[in-house]
């Protein structure tokens, strides 16, 4: 066959496919917006599951002064307090990645220095924060 994939496209290697599993992505060199990308999914993830027990929170505040004690016991175990600095960094990584996905959606710093620069900036940003209102959530500050 004269006509080859690569002859079309003027003898340029083709992209290669790695199906890489979980334990090789440790070893795997992947950049920063690699990561920003997959933690994007899995705080998406884990914030859409736990929605039902954040409303459910957020129902138990509101309702009745009874309900808010309530509201108050639960919050103070501290598993309850770990699964809650869990969908902090969740919202705050989400949010953050978002919004430069959101710029790079429109163009805005798409090149390679800047796209590895805002991707190290997202994961600053969002475990600072997760870092400030973790130690409030612990009554440590
Ligand atoms: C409770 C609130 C939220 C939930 C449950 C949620 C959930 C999700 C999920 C499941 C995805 C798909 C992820 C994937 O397939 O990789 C997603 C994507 C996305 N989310 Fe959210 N999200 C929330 C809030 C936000 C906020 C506040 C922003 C804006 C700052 C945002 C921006 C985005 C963007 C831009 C994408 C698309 C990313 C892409 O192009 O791959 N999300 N979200």
């Amino acid at each position: 066959m004269a006509d080859t994939q690569q002859d079309l496209h003027h003898s340029r290697p083709k992209p290669v496919y790695r199906n890489i599993g979980l334990a090789q992505l440790i070893h795997y060199r992947l950049p920063w917006a690699g990561k920003v990308s997959i933690l994007h999914r899995i705080s998406g993830a884990a914030l859409f599951l736990c929605l039902p027990f954040l409303l459910y929170l957020l129902d138990q505040s509101l309702a009745s002064e009874l309900s808010y004690k309530k509201f108050q016991a639960i919050v103070a175990n501290p598993l309850a307090k770990l699964v809650l600095l869990g969908l902090i960094w969740s919202f705050l990584h989400h949010f953050f990645a978002g919004i430069r996905y959101l710029l790079l959606d429109r163009e805005i710093g798409i090149d390679k220095v800047p796209a590895n620069r805002s991707a190290i900036w997202v994961l600053i940003i969002s475990l600072s924060l997760t870092l400030i209102l973790g130690a409030k959530l612990f009554g440590l500050i």
